[in-house]
This record gives structure tokens, C-alpha cells and sequence, in this order.
């Protein structure tokens, strides 16, 4: 069974036609990774998917559900969260005024605070500053946090756009492990990624894009083995 479901899309800005015949599966409790080089699409395909940019063509559908023309403000209450590239946090505020903003929607104040407390337990460095401002976290911990305030939804799927772009080496390998967590906690997850090593080590299964068209599909495990992906993408 599968959570989403892409069939035959095209989509872009005005008149830039970005995504031709993208069709892309997440399953239900996958962990879907879409690698690909600078300029790809893979921003435009989460962009996409959040009604963010135009879609010409094809149908995007959650559980079932045609979901095509539901705006970005909605579709958090429908099970989908986002993490984008772009800076997505108040730097004004604190880490825990962030998290709060995260979940401005839920009423209840029970489901609130375990969702915090579950942030909390999956990132301890959030809950050691949850007073100081976002402005002056560490660009690792600012990923946490835009992370996290995407959790306070309770997502069933996330989407995540370069989550450990810019960050050192040694701090990339942790997020991503954070990050399988939350797949292997049974949320299901479609990342976009330029570290194509990474995500092939941790996704189960991987799109390649390029040149907004889909090149290859297979398991993680085999791309990783590909001599052609070694070749392309792997080898630096
Ligand atoms: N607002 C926009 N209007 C017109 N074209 C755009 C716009 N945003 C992006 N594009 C174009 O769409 C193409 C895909 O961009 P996109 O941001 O999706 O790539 P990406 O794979 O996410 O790249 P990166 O790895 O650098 O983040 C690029 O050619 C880009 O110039
Ligand atoms: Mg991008």
C-alpha cells in the first residue's frame, strides 16, 4: 500500500515547465529518497506536492485521496509536513515558542505536550535550549529545529528537502540517523537529496532525477551497487 502517490505529473513556474512525467511512490512506511544533481527538480517536487508551484499535468493523491488541489495550509491536517531548504524557522523567537508555533493549529493540549516531549526525546539538544532563541542555535541545531517544529504536526508523512546541506561532515551522518528514526518510529518519509551516498545508505528505495525527468527507480540497496550511480554520483 502506498501513502502517496504520483502519476504522470508535469508541473513548474508560469511558463517553465520544470517536471515532466514525474510518477513517484512512497509506501506506507517507507522511506523514499529522490537523489539528484543542483537544478534537478527535487525542491520543485516537494514544492509541488505542497501546491507551491504549478502543476499542468497528473495527479498527486495521500491514502487514496486526490490531493492535487488541497492548499499547503491543509494538508498538515491530513497527515503531511515539510521541512523546505529555504530557512523555515522564527529566528526572533525560542526553540520552544518555534515548536509551539509548529503545532498552532492543535487544540488539544494532551496531544501538544506529548508531541513535544517526543521532539525533545529525539533531538535532547532542542529541550538543553528550548529558552534561547532560534537566531543563535548552530546550523546543526537549527535543522533539528525546523525538523522538529515539522513534527509538532504529528506528520504521518514527512518531506524533506537537504536536511543536512551545509553542515559539517561529522554532524551529517547524525541527523540522518535521527532522521531513519523517525521512519523506523512508522513515519513514512520522501527526502530529496544532493548526498546521494547518504540517502542511498539510508532510504530503502530511491528515484534518480535529472533534468526534471526521472532516470532511474530501483531499490537503495542496488543503486548503491550500480557501477553506473558509483560512477555519476558516488565518486567524489
Ligand atoms: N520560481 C521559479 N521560477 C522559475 N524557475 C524556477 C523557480 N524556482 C526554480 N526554478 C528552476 O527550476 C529548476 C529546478 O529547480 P529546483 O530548485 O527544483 O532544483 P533542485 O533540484 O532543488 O536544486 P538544488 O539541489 O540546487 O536545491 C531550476 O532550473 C530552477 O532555475
Ligand atoms: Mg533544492
Amino acid at each position: 500500500m502506498n501513502i502517496l502517490e504520483i502519476r504522470d505529473l508535469d508541473s513548474g513556474y508560469g511558463k517553465a515547465l520544470i517536471l515532466q512525467d514525474l510518477s513517484i511512490d512512497v509506501k506506507e512506511g517507507g522511506f523514499t529518497a529522490i537523489i539528484g544533481p543542483n537544478g534537478a527538480g527535487k525542491t520543485t517536487l516537494l514544492r509541488t506536492i505542497f501546491s507551491l508551484c504549478d502543476l499542468y499535468k497528473g495527479t498527486i493523491s495521500f491514502r487514496g485521496k486526490d490531493i492535487t488541489r488541497i492548499k499547503a495550509e491543509n494538508l498538515s491536517d491530513i497527515g503531511l509536513n515539510y521541512v523546505p531548504q529555504e530557512e523555515s524557522i522564527f529566528p526572533s523567537l525560542t526553540v520552544f515558542e518555534n515548536l509551539r508555533m509548529g503545532s498552532v493549529k492543535e487544540k488539544s493540549r494532551e496531544k501538544i505536550s506529548s508531541r513535544l516531549e517526543r521532539v525533545y526525546n529525539r533531538f535532547p539538544v532542542l529541550e538543553k535550549r528550548h529558552g534561547q532563541s532560534a537566531g543563535t542555535l548552530s546550523g546543526g541545531e537549527r535543522q533539528m529545529l525546523a525538523v522538529g517544529c515539522a513534527l509538532m504536526t504529528d506528520p504521518d508523512l514527512l518531506l524533506l528537502d537537504e536536511p543536512t546541506a551545509g553542515l559539517a561532515p561529522t554532524l551529517v551522518e547524525g541527523l540522518f540517523q535521527d532522521i531513519a528514526k523517525l521512519n523506523t518510529e512508522g513515519r513514512s518519509l520522501l527526502l530529496v537529496e544532493q548526498n546521494a551516498k547518504m540517502a542511498l545508505q539510508y532510504a530503502h528505495e530511491a528515484y534518480i532525477l535529472e533534468g526534471g525527468r526521472i532516470k532511474q527507480h530501483d531499490d537503495a540497496a542496488n543503486l548503491l551497487k550500480s557501477e553506473e550511480i558509483i560512477k555519476h554520483y558516488l565518486s567524489v
